[in-house]
């Protein structure tokens, strides 16, 4: 496995590397989450780069970014295991040299849920993938679906901008209580951490709702949040009900859903999703013994 630092070691390293290139970016402190992402790449490709970079642009608080969690020597011994074989781990000033002056800020699909709650994220993220797609050249970048809107939006970013990178979204990883990995997750106490397996189950309260064929986005939305509200110290930003493809928020749900939060635990910010589908109006009457409901009787 090759380290290489600037964005010229990179483009000299990857002339003669074969193809097809598969990447993974990262913010590093590498999970098991990550690791599904380089086996997936491994699959498809005949050269793996992982980038490792936390990127300043797509945190708010000073803070937050200060406090991510970050062990190189760590990460470069769990890259080599999975069978990376370039990883570009640079210095900020190589992502952004001096004079850099460019943001790529995608539209609606950034606007709600963390576009909200975190202004200016997603723009970061968005200029750090192009660079890291222009650098690459790959055939193909992963990501994992804990980040859905992030995939989204980048997603929106390589088709308007014409980057010829393919966007593959990976299933998220998920611990034995169903927690989703993050690198986030690190800086939990051992008591935060075992509280934090609430997202997971909130997640399913909502999913249980629309199994129990109480569709309203309200009623989902509650039952999510009566579910959260088992761990007094979780702290609520969002619990969404939303339309996969434009992340509206749904007054009902027929068809695909996807219910999301955000939820601090010990002042750590942790989000998580989960894709649910419900019957469509027409399923439901086809499959009721009394036939078709009566207009506008709720469930
Ligand atoms: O998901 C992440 O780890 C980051 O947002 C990414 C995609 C590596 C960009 O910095």
């Amino acid at each position: 496995m090759q380290v290489v630092r600037t964005r010229a070691q990179l483009r000299a390293v990857l002339a003669s590397a074969p193809r097809p290139i598969g990447l993974v970016p990262t913010m590093g402190w590498l999970h098991e989450g990550h690791v599904s992402l380089v086996e997936r790449a491994r699959a498809d490709s005949a050269t793996v780069v992982m980038s490792i970079f936390v990127n300043p642009r797509q945190f708010g608080e000073a803070s937050d970014f200060a406090q991510y969690p970050r062990n190189e020597a760590r990460d470069l011994e769990r890259a080599r295991a999975a069978g990376v074989d370039v990883v570009f781990a640079p210095p900020v000033d190589e992502v952004y040299p001096p004079g850099f002056d460019t943001a790529v800020a995608v539209g609606a699909i950034a606007r709600p849920l963390e576009g909200a709650a975190r202004p200016g994220h997603f723009d970061g993220v968005a200029t750090v993938v192009a660079i890291l797609f222009a650098l690459v050249g790959a055939e193909r970048a992963y990501f994992g679906l804990k980040d859905y809107q992030q995939i989204a939006v980048i997603r929106r970013m390589a088709l308007d901008l014409a980057l010829p990178t393919e966007v593959v979204a990976c299933p998220t990883v998920r611990e034995a209580d169903g927690l989703a990995m993050s690198s986030r997750n690190a800086r939990l106490s051992p008591d935060g951490r075992r509280r934090a397996a609430v997202l997971h189950r909130a997640l399913e309260a909502g999913i249980a709702c629309v199994r129990a064929d109480r569709c309203g986005g309200d009623a989902v939305r509650a039952a999510v949040r009566a579910a959260l509200a088992s761990e007094p110290d979780a702290v609520v930003e969002y619990v969404s009900v939303a339309d996969p493809d434009t992340l509206a928020e749904l007054a009902r749900i027929e068809g695909r859903a996807l219910l999301s939060l955000a939820v601090r635990i010990e002042g750590v910010r942790l989000i998580d999703n989960e894709l649910v589908v419900a019957a469509l109006p027409r399923e439901r009457e086809a499959a009721s013994p009394s036939g078709p409901r009566p207009e506008g009787r709720s469930n």
